[in-house]
């Protein structure tokens, strides 16, 4: 079985993505031949600044590694080291109703959010279908919001296949619609765009600033403190073995600890569980060169693998 799915490279990773995306998908390598790519040909629809976009793509690659990703099990890659995706996207194009993509709502929601109406953005789902297919994926694990994206992959697929004969895999989707929400210190969901995230990897006291300013009520230090839609508790509980969970509810309940120390609790449980990841991040970032031959070694298997796809449907529309 092929599990195959690409990431969107948007910046510095926090816990909510930690616990949301990263360490799902280094379950995965568990489970199945996997393939993972840095989205970076899709992350230029609303990237516009080229730094950015590498620094995006270097984090992204160092926090992967860093939280267990095993190059030797997975197929990591950057998108645009294979750019035989792009070859594939406008074969796919040519049988892509214009409707259909027109009924995207991603489309429709990056539209309301200001990001300006581009032929790639409006094209993104063909080359997200061209990233599943080219591989022969047998499963894509995706959050909710990209659902639809996969029920284009699939028409897609179905089309060519009933068009030019049965080239392509049509893929499952495998849809996380139970990933929970993590909260940030401000109770939201946790987010870059709220300003309210506690960063994986980014500087230690100012993390420790984070969880300090973690959003409490007034409760006075010898009263019994709410437990339901604490931040406190949701944090702990995801760093926590369950008889410290247990016990740091206990001490809740029970009253006589104010916030500031059940902060300095979270903290240090946050950073022993983060300690592991954060040593072999900085361990990585002093070596650039080993990230970028992982990412190429990636690159060559993926291409090896898209090949004869490509040119199955290259023969299959008469071109070769
Ligand atoms: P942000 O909201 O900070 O911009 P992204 O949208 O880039 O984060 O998130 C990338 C992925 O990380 C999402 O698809 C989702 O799976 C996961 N993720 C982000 N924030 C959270 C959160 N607060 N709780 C759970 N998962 C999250
Ligand atoms: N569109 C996906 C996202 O924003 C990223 C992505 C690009 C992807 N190509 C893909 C996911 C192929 C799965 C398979 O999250």
């Amino acid at each position: 079985m092929r599990i195959l799915s690409g990431i969107q490279p948007s910046g510095f990773l926090h816990l909510g993505n930690f616990f949301g995306m990263l360490q799902r998908a280094i379950q995965w390598q568990e489970k199945g031949e996997t393939f993972l790519f840095i989205a970076d040909f899709h992350a230029l629809t609303t990237v516009g600044d080229p730094e950015a976009l590498r620094r995006n793509v270097r984090e992204a690659a160092l926090a992967f590694l860093a939280c267990g990703l095993d190059p030797k099990r997975t197929v990591f890659f950057r998108q645009s080291a294979v750019p035989e995706v792009l070859e594939l996207s406008w074969l796919l194009s040519t049988v892509t109703p214009l409707g259909l993509l027109e009924r995207c709502h991603s489309y429709k929601d990056k539209l309301a959010k200001g990001i300006a109406p581009t032929h790639a953005l409006f094209a993104y789902p063909v080359l997200m279908a061209a990233d599943i297919l080219l591989y022969r994926a047998d499963v894509v694990p995706v959050g909710i919001d990209q659902k639809q994206h996969l029920e284009v992959t699939r028409d897609l697929a179905a089309k060519f296949n009933q068009d030019f004969g049965p080239v392509f895999v049509v893929p499952r989707e495998d849809i996380e619609e139970s990933v929970a929400t993590i909260p940030g210190i401000d109770g939201q969901k946790m987010s870059k765009s709220y300003g309210n995230t506690l960063e994986l990897f980014g500087d230690r006291e100012e993390f420790r600033r984070r969880v300090m300013a973690i959003r409490t009520d007034s409760t006075p230090i010898g009263e019994p403190k709410p437990i339901a839609g604490s931040v406190l508790v949701s944090l702990c509980r995801l760093v926590s073995e369950p008889q410290e969970l247990e016990e740091f509810v206990a001490s809740m309940r029970r009253g006589g600890v104010g916030y500031g120390t059940l902060k300095k609790e979270l903290l240090a449980k946050l950073e022993r569980f983060l300690a592991p990841f954060r040593e072999r991040y900085e361990e990585m970032k002093g070596k650039s060169g080993l990230v970028d031959e992982i990412l190429d070694e990636g690159a060559r298997t993926a291409r090896a693998a898209a090949a004869p796809t490509l040119d199955s449907a290259r023969r299959a529309v008469g071109l070769a």
